[in-house]
């Protein structure tokens, strides 16, 4: 399977700044048929930076969708919006969840908007320090799994990419340890073969969140099961997002 180096910016950069950015990444990111990578600015900046990039060079992603495909919605933007212009979109991102309150159904229905129109959903989970401290961890992963894929049918299922991102180690200093992200990610992989059978599930890109960079990337993809990374802060950093690319180039 490829490898994920998936960037996201978050509510960072403006229009002017994303584009600088975008075009050092260019000049920075080297191409590798093997992986896949992927930036995602914030809305403003998706339709210069598409101009902008080479896509057999990095593809893009948005950061959110809302799951109608048009109405009054005052302020959102939906999947169908994004078609054309976003490859891939981010779902159920823990910031979402926690900070905006997005539920299960949110998710589910986003992650069926994204399939709709066309673009790639990269759904999110992960538990909470508490859900972790009290043994729950499994139990969670496999409620948003479920819950998140439920309307996915079969013929979708190779659109789907899912990212482990436990809650406690995004935007911290502490990346979750390499035999808590085997467990983490094994439920996951499991959870989707009980849902679409062993070998379609074996398909699904896994991607691991929280804390990773240049420095930690290569322990994070040589886990089993972990196929790529969704990267916060360091891909921010131009000279840290290319050394994550090559490390994934590298790992079989
Ligand atoms: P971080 O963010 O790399 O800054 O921890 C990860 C994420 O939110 O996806």
């Amino acid at each position: 399977m490829k490898k994920y180096i998936i960037g996201n910016w978050k509510m960072n950069l403006n229009v002017h700044e994303a584009s600088l950015f975008a075009a050092k990444l260019a000049q920075t990111v080297k191409v590798h048929s093997d992986v896949e990578t992927v930036i995602c600015p914030g809305f403003l900046a998706l339709e210069p930076v598409s101009l902008q990039i080479d896509h057999r060079q990095m593809k893009l992603g948005a950061q959110n969708c809302y799951w109608r495909d048009e109405g009054a919605f005052t302020g959102e933007v939906s999947a169908r919006q994004l078609c054309g212009l976003a490859q891939y979109v981010i779902i159920g991102h823990s910031e979402r969840r926690h900070i905006f309150g997005e539920d299960d159904r949110d998710t589910r229905f986003k992650v069926q908007a994204a399939l709709r129109n066309g673009i790639r959903p990269i759904l999110c989970v992960g538990e909470t320090a508490d859900e972790r401290d009290a043994g729950d961890t499994e139990h969670v992963l496999c409620d948003q799994v479920a819950s998140g894929l439920m309307n996915v049918a079969s013929g979708q299922l190779g659109e789907v990419v899912v990212a482990y991102e436990p809650v406690w180690a995004i935007g911290s200093t502490r990346p979750a340890g390499t035999t808590d992200v085997a467990a983490a990610t094994k439920v996951i992989r499991d959870e989707i073969g009980r849902m679409f059978g062993v070998a379609a599930a074996k398909t699904v890109p896994i991607l691991y969140g929280g804390s990773v960079g240049g420095s930690n990337a290569e322990e994070m993809l040589s886990v089993d099961n972990v196929n790529g990374l969704l990267v916060g802060r360091s891909s921010l950093i131009a000279s840290e997002f290319a050394k994550m690319v090559e490390i994934a180039a590298e790992i079989d």
